[in-house]
């Protein structure tokens, strides 16, 4: 049998391209040797956006599209919406019983995350959704959660929650899952800060030419790199950070990294040659997405939340029984 995998969104606004690098062209791999399943976590979306459920609403079409358009194939990969499959919330009220206050309280993500998105006291919904979490990975007996550095704690908490259960239950009800990090797992925006939306560094994976020329053309580079004779910088240039990642030809980056070095290479130069790649890699996904039909996606998450739905409820039975539920 195939392992399972299990990855999701929360669907705030389309991809970019730190979800290419970070997860999405890892799923397209994995979902050959695995039995994928990719939730999009509207509802832990609500924990955080509470006033913007049409944003989100609309943004699940947006992201069905950046899948698809990637090369998600919803005949290999299971795509479904974490608010149509109740199941899920059923779970987690259970084990919301085996988890106390201070432990999601001392997980570093959730403290920071609090600390930058709430003044006062945080909804109980928000420090309750690494057990909503926890409910969607143990549902699906999932393998492996491909996430990032930042995510490896919730992952603990999963494993904890399982293990508790279980000894509870007297029953192997759950099993652990294993954390899949990718090589790039966080790609800093194209202004050096953490990549987000709301900065304004990121680039869609539905930019046109213009828009990533208008982003490579401001990154910057060595500031004290003035004259093309100068010898330049690689660290902290974020253009050479971004050709790292997504130049193919390896030994023509590193002479370029010489070349840069010694003096006598120009930013442009470097500049176009990242745009070139960039395009390279986006123009594929922009033409696939715009022959994407709505009624296509529907379609998809109608045969994704059908399965999703039958595997949840079959678990259901396993853990109502276990405690001791008719
Ligand atoms: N936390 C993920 C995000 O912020 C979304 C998510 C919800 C998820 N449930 C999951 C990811 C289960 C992996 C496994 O995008």
């Amino acid at each position: 049998m195939k392992k399972i995998i299990l990855t999701g969104d929360r669907p705030t606004g389309k991809l970019h391209l730190g979800h290419y690098v970070g997860s999405l062209k890892n799923r397209v791999l994995l979902q050959e040797d695995y039995e994928q399943f990719i939730l999009i976590a509207d509802t832990q979306a609500l924990t955080d956006h509470i006033k913007e459920s049409k944003k989100i609403n609309h943004s699940i079409l947006e992201v069905m599209k950046d899948y698809i358009s990637v090369g998600i194939n919803p005949n290999q990969s299971t795509i479904f919406l974490q608010s149509n499959v109740k199941g899920l919330f059923e779970l987690t009220c259970y084990l919301m019983n085996i988890v106390s206050v201070s432990r999601l309280e001392r997980i570093p993500t959730i403290k920071n995350e609090i600390e930058q998105k709430f003044t006062q006291s945080p909804p109980i919904g928000f420090l309750n959704y690494p057990i909503s979490q926890a409910a969607d990975i143990l549902a699906f007996d999932a393998d492996i959660i491909p996430v990032g550095d930042d995510q490896l704690p919730l992952l603990e908490l999963v494993n904890e929650i399982a293990h508790k259960f279980n000894l509870m239950v007297q029953n192997k009800i759950f099993k652990p899952c294993q954390a899949y990090s990718s090589t790039h797992s966080r790609l800093m925006g194209t202004d050096g800060k953490k990549m987000s939306k709301s900065l304004g560094n990121t680039i869609n994976l539905d930019s046109n030419e213009k828009e990533i020329k208008d982003k490579v053309m401001k990154m910057y580079t060595d500031k004290n790199h003035i004259n093309i004779s100068d010898p330049g910088k690689i660290e902290g240039n974020q253009v050479f950070y971004y050709l790292d990642v997504f130049h193919q030809d390896r030994n023509e980056l590193d002479a370029l990294k010489t070349h840069y070095q010694k003096g006598g290479l120009g930013d442009v130069y470097l500049k176009k040659l990242l745009i070139k790649d960039l395009n390279e890699l986006i123009a594929p996904i922009r033409e696939k997405r715009s022959q994407i039909m709505e009624d296509e996606l529907f379609s998809i998450l109608e045969i994704g939340n059908k399965k999703a739905n039958q595997i949840v409820e079959q678990k259901l039975e396993l853990i109502r029984d276990s405690l001791n539920f008719f």
